[in-house]
């Protein structure tokens, strides 16, 4: 289905919670009703359909051009929602929700056949997540039902951190959107398994799996992450992603980016770099001093790059530590797996 008008809603930040709760309350009748409405988290924007409705569902997969083997995250907006949704909570999911939720951790339970089959893309899982962002608290609460939301974009695409990259890719696709301003983590959340008797990284994301591991201890990490060529456990992640038009290289060795955009220049490109620091002599340059300054204008900067007329990308590469090692996940899925080696 195609719509003519995307609505927007501006959420004033400076109104009290019950005053954006009633300015929210159309859109959240929107979801009530089946319809798409898009909305800030504290990762990326979320395209929202009711959870508990296969038709509103189907319109997600529609509007992205969404494989239908890719099952969406369940958001909630008050803890006790979950039972409504899942079979059982594990001793260690209620610990790292005590200290996670609301955040930036998705958790993979057993699902209960409440939540519409297309959801789960056919799955016995659910996968599901409490954000932060004070706006998605209200607007998921006001919903009242779970909401199922993939990140807001066209497939393929980068992550939307503001909703104009949302309207950039489905104005006219979707029913509405809750402008909340730029996104604050930048990458989206982590995704983990707590099915398994040892829990399991399936995305690394905003949490971090140190950060996981102080709360429950040794986790384990989908193959798919240490060797590219084994079959990831989350469907979403055998995708090309996050990619914009030009051509992405990470540099490994920053002191390789000056000649690398000379000898690109000379070949009559137009170079764009992302790096610690600024350079003068790309066409382009933005620069993010922090990992976590990247992980926030990552999918900014590569949209910004493609605005701009950029034909190819250097970025530079962090260490995997920390949200690096999400960063470093995304960059591998832009670049296509593109580098310019250290030289030995
Ligand atoms: O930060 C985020 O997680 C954002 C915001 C909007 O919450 N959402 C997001 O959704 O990134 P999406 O659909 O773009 O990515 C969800 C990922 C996909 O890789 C999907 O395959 C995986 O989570 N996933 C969802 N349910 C799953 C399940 N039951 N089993 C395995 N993987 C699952
Ligand atoms: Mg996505």
């Amino acid at each position: 289905m195609s719509y003519k008008h995307t609505r927007v809603w501006n959420v004033d930040k400076n109104k009290t919670i019950d005053d954006q709760a009633l300015f929210l309350q159309e859109s959240t009748m929107w979801i009530r009703d089946n319809k798409l409405v898009a909305f800030p988290t504290e990762t990326v924007y979320g395209l929202g359909a009711n959870a508990l409705s296969d038709d509103a569902v189907s319109e997600i997969f529609k509007a992205k051009g969404r494989p239908s083997d890719n099952p969406l995250i369940v958001h909630i907006g008050e803890k006790e929602q979950l039972h409504q949704l899942v079979e059982e909570i594990p001793d260690h999911a209620q610990r790292l929700m005590d200290a996670f939720w609301p955040g930036a951790l998705t958790l993979i339970f057993k699902a209960k056949p409440t939540i519409a089959k297309n959801v789960t893309a056919g799955l016995s899982t659910v996968g599901i997540r409490m954000p932060s962002h004070p706006i998605a608290q209200i607007f998921l609460r006001e919903c009242q039902v779970p909401v199922a939301a993939p990140s807001a974009n066209r497939s393929g695409r980068p992550s939307p951190t503001s909703a104009e990259h949302v309207l950039l890719d489905l104005d006219g696709r979707i029913d509405g959107i809750v402008d909340g301003g730029k996104t604050g983590i930048g990458l989206e959340s982590t995704v983990l398994s707590i099915v398994e008797e040892t829990p399991v990284l399936y995305r690394p994301g905003g949490v971090t799996k140190e950060e996981i591991e102080d709360v429950i201890g040794k986790i384990d990490v989908d193959r798919s992450l240490l060797n590219q060529k084994e079959q990831p456990k989350s469907p979403g992640m055998k995708y090309t992603h996050y990619a914009p038009e030009a051509a992405v290289y990470i540099v490994e060795d920053a002191n390789q980016i000056h000649s690398a955009i000379l000898t690109a220049q000379a070949r009559g490109e137009r170079v764009g770099v992302l790096a610690k620091h600024y350079y003068d002599q790309a066409d382009e340059s933005i620069d993010a001093q922090s990992v976590q300054k990247l992980a926030q204008v990552l999918y900014e900067a590569l949209r910004e790059f493609d605005k701009r007329g950029v034909s190819i990308i250097f970025v530079e590469a962090v260490s995997t530590s920390g949200v690096g090692e999400a960063v470093m996940n995304r960059l591998e899925k832009a670049s296509g797996g593109k580098r310019l080696m250290k030289r030995s």
